[in-house]
């Protein structure tokens, strides 16, 4: 299929400047989670395609990308930024067939990922090396420089999102990077390679290779060639992708998602804290890493949070992404599956409120009606484990103390939020909490591309976004001259 506006064939990659067939010719299936119909073929690459790719990314590193001054970079980021932005609706359109997502939660990424190129591209040529006072006769001075060919392999549920932070950063501090898209989802990621393309970055310094995860992923991960990784997914790949990068001894950014509680204190204000307490677990249909999918409630307001959140529950509807529901399917029957597991395992608990599916969503969709639990111990697998659908657990707390217990009593350790109008409760629990990012009366600060996110434990290590990527996708040289 030639994807419209962008001119491109779906099936190809973008390897060196060119797009071209995988070397095997062989094609995967991408499909419509709101009606399960296929949507086009992608290519299926693999390593002969890999190898072509890092070798075409270290040409650029070689060639006019590697000594390109880093403030035409930033021009070149900014471009491709604002041509991101003439296109909101064909790539929102494209987004919402491919993942499933609503059409204004498609938006919001297509200018998040816009947002992002516009912010990596005014950093481009303000980030810089220091000079050290030193010993007498000499002059110490830092390089901030590229590692070379970076990797980025990223998954379905916010592809524009993901692209933005970590290409965009990487792309700003002048590495070389090769994309490997989900599987599931991949058409935005090849759309933003044309544009990129079109906004004038020289060949080579983004390649696109699409395909398997077992397959082009692990071959990425693998390649000696390959000097930093980037990756986003599942903590079972996370830690194949350590692996990989343990065996060249290359640095890795891993995001594995999380298992974010929000804390609700008896002095907070459940009107303002609704909407987040609601939205932070059905958005994108729970499928975001940082989605808070615990709700930790005091509990002389319990009750009252639980009720007030129930009503919500129940004005929510799942439909077709295009017709801009409050959620979409899932993206794939598969993660429909793994999600209605975790609901069956929920069958000891209380259901407090379910959403409903739109009664003219095609039968062949990946939906799932949001589900509000209440009755789940903190150690429930469904307060555990990372379940990446609209399955919310609310649970009551007794004090601060035990508030901070459950709150960091999972191996996660992502994001948190604490509502409380206590300002020294908040000092001290932005500190106690586990977890990368802390929200203080409010939750996930409209996903500011400014602020440094990541985690600890199986969330993950290293961070992306904000300045502080640009620190990741750098290696610091230092120079030292002995002159007398
Ligand atoms: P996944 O971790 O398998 O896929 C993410 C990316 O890794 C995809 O591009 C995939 O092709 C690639 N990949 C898979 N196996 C690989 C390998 N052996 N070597 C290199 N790359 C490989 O995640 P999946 O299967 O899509 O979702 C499973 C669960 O993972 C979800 O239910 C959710 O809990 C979690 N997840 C978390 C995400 C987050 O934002 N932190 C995003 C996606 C999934
Ligand atoms: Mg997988």
């Amino acid at each position: 299929m030639i994807l419209d506006p962008f001119g491109i064939d779906t099936t190809h990659c973008l390897i060196g400047g060119e797009w071209a067939p995988c070397k095997s010719g062989e094609t995967l299936a991408l499909h419509d989670p709101s009606d399960g119909s296929p949507l086009c073929a992608i290519a299926r690459g693999d390593a002969p395609d890999i190898d072509c790719a890092v070798a075409a990314a270290d040409m650029a590193m070689e060639g006019e990308w590697g000594r390109m001054a880093a403030a035409q970079r930033g021009r070149i980021l900014h471009r491709i930024g604002l041509l991101v932005g003439e296109n909101i609706e064909p790539l929102a359109r494209l987004e919402a067939q491919d993942v499933g997502k609503p059409l204004k939660q498609a938006r919001a990424d297509v200018i998040a990922l816009a947002r992002y190129m516009e912010f990596y591209a005014g950093a481009a040529d303000k980030i810089h090396g220091a000079t050290i006072p030193y010993l007498d006769g000499y002059t110490v001075y830092t390089l901030r420089e590229p590692h070379g060919v970076t990797g980025h392999i990223i998954p379905w549920n916010y592809p524009m999102q993901i692209i933005g932070r970590s290409v965009g950063a990487a792309l700003a501090m002048g590495n070389a990077c090769v994309l490997k898209p989900a599987e599931e989802a991949c058409l935005t990621a090849l759309a933003f390679g044309e544009l990129a393309r079109q906004a004038g970055l020289p060949a080579g310094a983004l390649n696109i290779v699409p395909g398997q995860g077992g397959e082009a992923g692990a071959a990425l991960a693998a390649h000696p060639g390959v000097r930093h990784l980037s990756f986003t997914g599942s903590v079972a790949v996370g830690r194949r992708i350590q692996a990989a990068a343990a065996e060249n001894l290359v640095p890795v950014t891993l995001e594995l998602g999380g298992k974010s509680p929000q804390l609700v204190f008896a002095d907070a204000d459940i009107d303002a804290a609704l909407p987040f307490l609601v939205n932070a677990g059905i958005q994108n249909a729970g499928q975001t890493c940082s989605a808070s999918s615990r709700i930790l409630v005091h509990e002389s307001r319990f009750d009252e949070v639980v009720r007030a959140m129930a009503e919500r529950y129940r004005a929510l509807r799942a439909g077709p992404a295009l017709a801009d529901f409050d959620l979409g399917p899932l993206v794939s029957a598969r993660q429909k599956s793994i999600v209605e597991g975790y609901l069956d395992k929920g069958r000891d608990l209380t259901v407090a409120a379910r959403g409903t599916i739109d009664g003219d969503a095609p039968a062949g969709g990946a939906y799932v009606a949001p589900v509000l639990f209440t009755g789940a111990a903190p150690d429930h697998v469904l307060a555990q484990d990372e379940i990446f659908g609209p399955v919310q657990v609310v649970i009551p707390f007794a004090d601060e103390a035990e508030a901070l217990a459950i709150a960091n009593g999972t191996p996660f350790g992502l994001v948190a939020s604490v509502w409380t109008a206590d300002g020294a409760r908040q000092m001290r629990l932005a500190r106690a909490l586990r977890a990368g990012q802390v929200f203080l009366n409010n939750y996930g600060a409209g996903g500011g591309v400014e602020l440094p996110f990541g985690g600890t434990g199986l969330s993950g290590h290293g961070r992306e976004k904000g300045f502080e990527a640009l620190y990741g996708f750098s290696t610091l040289k230092t120079v030292a001259a002995l002159h007398g």
